[in-house]
């Protein structure tokens, strides 16, 4: 069985004061039926990592280089692991568009990240464009079978599925075409790395999940649980999103 995860996104969101929120997040859910990662930005990651150290929560960095040394602004995977994330989410729809960052590009971070012990959470998902002229599942197929590594297993890969239109915006796929996407990505993934590794890949569904969408998007075939951006900023939203997971699990 997979285990759950309810994931949070903070994006360039947060600053010391916003740490409130994950103790609060942290006492509220001592004892988790699922799995909880929250990926402050880079500047808090050392601070919440520390706050979540005794917890079963754990923390997360939002991106991270391919390599190490001159590369300045950057992060490498050494780096996020030492200030205490066990996590990355690699290719975000934000860093594909505003660092045009391509699925080679992702799968080379992926295997860096590998490398290290972290787990990627990679992102892929369709522009609004894409799902009007019938191509999601061409685009998710391609992304796929590009920004994914050989390397990957059940415990270093989880993929989310973020439709680019739905980040952001309140609107949401129906649960008919979230549950396409993931079954269909289901297989994608049991063909190539076969069913062992292809069934214990955890599947999110993340754009625009909130406490009043939740338990409907987790009955969903296929669905693992969610990679929440706002909804993740605020104790008040996110525990209730976390205990839709818990019963659904
Ligand atoms: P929202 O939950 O704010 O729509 O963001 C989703 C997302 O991009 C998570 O990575």
């Amino acid at each position: 069985m997979r285990r759950k995860l309810a994931a949070g996104n903070w994006k360039m969101n947060g600053t010391s004061a916003t740490l409130t929120e994950l103790s609060g997040l942290i006492s509220a859910h001592d004892t988790p039926d699922v799995d909880i990662l929250i990926c402050p930005p880079a500047t808090l990651l050392a601070q919440a990592s520390a706050l979540a150290k005794s917890h079963p929560l754990t923390t997360g960095g939002q991106d991270c280089h391919t390599a190490a040394g001159a590369h300045t602004g950057d992060i490498s995977a050494a780096m996020l692991v030492d200030a205490g994330a066990t996590a990355v989410i690699l290719g975000h729809s934000e860093r594909r568009v505003d660092h045009e960052e391509s699925n080679d590009l992702i799968r080379e971070k992926a295997r860096a990240a590998h490398a290290v012990g972290l787990t990627t959470v990679i992102c892929m998902g369709e522009s609004l464009a894409q799902r009007e002229a019938a191509n999601t599942l061409d685009i998710i197929a391609a992304q796929l079978a590009m920004s994914l590594p050989d390397d990957c297993t059940g415990e270093n890969l989880v993929l989310a599925y973020e439709p680019i239109w739905a980040i952001g915006t309140g609107l949401v796929p129906t649960l008919d075409q979230i549950g396409e996407v993931h079954d269909f990505i289901r297989a994608r993934l049991e063909r190539r790395f076969g069913p062992g590794v292809g069934r214990s890949v955890r599947l999110l569904y993340g754009g625009s999940v909130k406490p009043d969408n939740a338990a409907e998007i987790f009955a969903v075939s296929n669905v693992d649980g969610a990679l929440v951006g706002g909804a993740s900023l605020k104790q008040s939203d996110f525990s209730p999103i976390i205990t839709a997971l818990e019963k659904s699990a």
